[in-house]
């Protein structure tokens, strides 16, 4: 294997990575409704500790920021000690993990904002095409409420409280997401941002609040641990610039003076957590990533090969993977092995609960399931006692201990033989 591999080490920074890839930042919905970590989000992390590096799913810095339920936080006391937790089940396998740090702005709506009125943005511009989701509901988005100079320090320090609070919680470092149309990225677009003063107009002053943020994260953690995520060529959420090159081109090179710990850059075929079609005036991820003097990671669409060749081309140094990560726990040993890789299920994707979430089986877990499943077929084995000696156990620690994946499969299986011998 060449020193470039894709299971090679990294050294970011101060950090060394076992291998290359990177789990992406999901969203999955499975904190409590007040954005405390669960046990659940313990086990699935650990699962998936077999990553060079795991970035969290966005994490709010304050109850302003968030719009969808069950989205964890990084605010108050209570969910420092929860991450703690998870934190912990990575390291003890020996991972690394970064929390994405996120505010949603204009995609928030009033009926989740704390004081009932509509959400803070850049400028008082709703999004158009897209509707807010809140099951079952599908509402128009609203009218923002400008944010004021003030409301723009404060945000900033909400940013930089939520960084040194990451730390305390034993993450690895922390990464700004600024994609995807949500609170920074609606600085960034001139169609979200029509402000006149120094927020907005030309590029350099959309991107004013990226850096003041970025600098104020710096005062509380080292930059070496902060990441920037950036969608440049995604329209999805109404993101709309007349000039994405431009002003991402602008964006990248300013980003050097502050020293980070990579570039996190969307793939041009991803728009959210889709795959779109790539627009005409899409901006080419190696132009980006040439501009930026410290490591890259690239995410959307990849498999083995379209991510060894992004490291072999230079244009990448660490490649996330989203929803492969999602279906497969120990993706990076499958990638290696060839083996084969479950598919996601996207009905479970924000569905709650364990299922979809810690059920998709590791090799080991396959391998295990598979034996019992003979052993069932050659009548050594009673389904019906092993679903009852396994139904019996507190379903955490099974999963911990690898058999919650033989369980899913043996519900599965008698449903289907009861079934079977009714009709
Ligand atoms: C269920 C789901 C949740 C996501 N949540 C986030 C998120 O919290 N933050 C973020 O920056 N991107 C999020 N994304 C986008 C992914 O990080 C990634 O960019 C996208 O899935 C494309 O990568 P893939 O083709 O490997 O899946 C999400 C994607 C999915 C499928």
């Amino acid at each position: 294997m060449s020193n470039s591999s894709l299971f090679s080490t990294f050294q970011l920074g101060t950090l060394e990575l076992r291998n290359r890839t990177v789990m992406a930042p999901l969203t999955r919905s499975r904190a409590t409704p007040d954005g405390v970590p669960t046990e659940l989000m313990e086990i699935y992390y650990a699962q998936r500790a077999g990553a060079g590096l795991i970035i969290s799913e966005g994490v709010v810095v304050s109850p302003q920021g968030v719009a969808y339920p069950r989205v964890p936080g990084l605010y108050n006391d209570e969910q420092i000690a929860a991450w703690r937790r998870v934190t912990g089940a990575v390291h003890g396998q020996g991972g690394k993990i970064f929390a994405q740090l996120w505010h949603v702005g204009r995609q928030s709506h009033s009926s989740v904002q704390p004081d009932g009125l509509p959400p803070f943005a850049p400028s008082p511009v709703r999004i158009e095409g897209y509707q807010y989701y809140r099951k079952p509901d599908r509402l128009p988005y609203e009218t923002p409420r400008q944010l004021s100079r003030e409301g723009i320090r404060k945000v900033i320090e909400q940013y930089a409280q939520a960084a040194a609070r990451a730390v305390d919680a034993g993450f690895d470092g922390v990464e700004i997401h600024a994609a995807n149309g949500y609170l920074i990225d609606q600085f960034l677009n001139s169609g979200s941002n029509q402000r006149w003063d120094e927020y907005g107009g030309s590029p350099a002053n959309r991107a004013r609040f990226l850096h003041e943020l970025l600098d104020a994260v710096g005062t509380r953690v080292p930059p070496s641990l902060v990441g920037v995520r950036l969608s440049p060529s995604s329209t999805w959420m109404d993101a709309f610039d007349e000039d994405k090159t431009a002003l991402h081109s602008h964006v990248v090179a300013s980003l050097n003076r502050h020293g980070l710990a990579y570039l996190h850059l969307v793939e041009p075929e991803i728009a959210g957590s889709i795959t779109a079609d790539v627009a005409a005036d899409a901006v080419p991820t190696e132009k980006l990533a040439a501009l930026f003097h410290g490591p890259v990671i690239v995410t959307g669409e990849h498999n083995l090969a379209s991510a060894q060749q992004r490291i072999e081309d230079g244009v990448a140094d660490l490649v996330g993977f989203g929803r492969t990560f999602i279906a497969n726990p120990d993706l990076p040993e499958r990638l290696r092995t060839g083996a084969p890789l479950n598919p996601p299920e996207k009905r479970t994707f924000y569905a709650g609960g364990a299922e979809g979430y810690i059920t998709y089986p590791s090799l080991t877990e396959g391998a295990r399931w598979a034996e019992l499943r003979s052993a069932i077929e050659a009548g050594t084995l009673s389904a019906e006692d092993l679903l009852a000696e396994l139904s019996a156990r507190n379903p955490v620690e099974l999963a911990r201990s690898g058999g919650l994946h033989s369980l899913h499969q043996l519900r599965e299986l008698v449903t289907s033989q009861t079934t079977a011998s009714r009709t």
